[in-house]
């Protein structure tokens, strides 16, 4: 059963171990899982998310999908791992890196998908390893896909997070922000990417 406090103590845990894996000081609110899991369509066959932590998108992305959707989650902390694997957050749980994420796929069988949801820590990321991720991204996304992730508020106008933004634009046609998710520790905004650019998947 989901235990809040136990999921607080193995973020925080992981936080103190390697903070510059987590890059976040807790695990995401309700709505803003909701947010980013709110871009996943109803007719998806198979989605991915990247770094799911304790899995509070996991379990958002699970409340909104019909029954056998197939549900990915790539995360490269073992003892988060364990962790959602022994709560048994409804998710198939992939121990490994975003970074190899075509090849992770295609071991399982699996060329394209649906939706890549991300919560992975990009202001940690320089920018060689941010457009390692979004090329692979980019190579595994179907033409009608959408990617999503979440950027902190104060950081918005900081120059690595224009960068990002900019990175994002020159990966898809097109790249929206949403408004604040205040319910968050920190407040934060989610991004929304459709189209891959022609070669983008080339990084
Ligand atoms: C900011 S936390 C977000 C956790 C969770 N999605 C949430 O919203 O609470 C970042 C997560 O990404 C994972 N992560 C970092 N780098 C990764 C990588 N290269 N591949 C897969 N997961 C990664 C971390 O271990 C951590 O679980």
């Amino acid at each position: 059963m989901f235990n809040p406090t136990r999921e607080l103590l193995t973020f925080m845990s992981v936080v103190a171990r390697r903070p510059a894996t987590v890059g976040a000081f807790a695990p995401s609110s309700v709505p803003l899982a909701e947010r980013l899991a709110s871009v996943v369509p109803r007719s998806a066959t198979t989605v991915v998310e990247l770094g799911p932590g304790t899995g509070p998108v996991s379990a958002a992305i699970h409340r909104r999908l019909p029954v056998g959707v197939r549900h990915i989650g790539v995360e490269i902390d073992e003892q988060l791992v364990e962790y959602l694997r022994a709560n048994q957050v409804p998710l198939d749980v992939v121990h490994g890196d975003a970074g190899e994420l075509r090849a992770l796929l295609a071991e399982r069988g699996i060329q394209r998908v649906d939706a890549v949801v991300s919560g992975l820590p990009w202001a940690v990321f320089d920018t060689d390893r941010q457009r390692q991720i979004l090329g692979e991204v980019a190579s595994v996304l179907d033409p009608e896909g959408v990617f999503t992730t979440f950027a902190y508020l104060h950081a918005l106008p900081s120059r690595p997070a224009r960068r990002f933004r900019a990175m994002l634009r020159s990966h898809f046609d097109e790249v929206l922000m949403t408004t604040s998710v205040w319910r968050n520790l920190p407040p934060a905004v989610t991004y929304v990417c459709r189209r891959v650019k022609p070669h983008a998947e080339l990084g």
